[in-house]
Formats: structure tokens, sequence, C-alpha cells
């Protein structure tokens, strides 16, 4: 994958992983989601220091909606969102930034992510 398409891919995934943990805190109120959340906004902010798109704010409010119903559907369904979305952005980063240490501990954080 080319260096645009990744950082956009990059920026729009983690707007909406802010969104999905923030909709998420708003239901369950425990300091892990708000640990993710303020985790997931310093990846968007990360990224949006290298690119920035429109689409952000539009994904980050979407996600932000299905962080909300995936919270009310209780902690069952909230750790299967959850851990598919960081596994599938675990394995974006590995592959496509193998050699950059601010992705590395990105990657670090993610997985601390996981329920
Ligand atoms: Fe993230
Ligand atoms: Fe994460």
């Amino acid at each position: 994958m080319n260096e645009v398409d990744k950082d956009f891919l990059a920026l729009l995934g983690e707007a909406g992983a802010t969104g999905l943990a923030k909709g998420i805190f708003l239901v369950r109120k425990e300091e892990r989601f708000r640990h993710t959340y303020k985790d997931e906004l310093s990846h968007w902010r990360y990224f949006a220091s290298r690119k920035r798109s429109w689409l952000e704010l539009p994904v980050y409010y979407l996600l932000l909606v299905v962080g909300i119903l995936t919270g009310m559907l209780g902690l069952g369904v909230t750790k299967r969102v959850v851990n598919y979305l960081e596994r599938g952005a675990i394995n974006f980063y590995v592959k496509n930034y193998p050699n950059e240490d601010i992705i590395k501990e990105i990657v670090e954080q993610e997985k601390r992510h996981f329920l």
C-alpha cells in the first residue's frame, strides 16, 4: 500500500476508533474505557499531523453512535467488537508500518485495549 493510502486509512481508522471508544465510555463509565478513548485520541492526533481529511469528523460521529449502541448491547458484544477491531488495527500497522518507532508504540497501546 502506498504512503498516502495507508496514512489516509490510519487517519480515518483512528478517528473512528476515537468515536467508538468515546461512545462505549459514555455508556459504560469505566476507567479502562476512558483510558482507551484518550489513547485513540492521541493516535488520531498523531496521524492528523501527517495528513488531514474532511471525512475525519463524519467517521468520528458515525462511530460515536456505533459505540453507544455497542455499549448498550452489553459487555459481551462490546468485547467482541473491540477485540475484532483492535486485532484488525494491529495487523494493519504491523503490515504497513514495520519500521516506524512511534507506530510501534501505538501498537503496544492497542494491545492493552483488548478486553
Ligand atoms: Fe488507535
Ligand atoms: Fe485501540
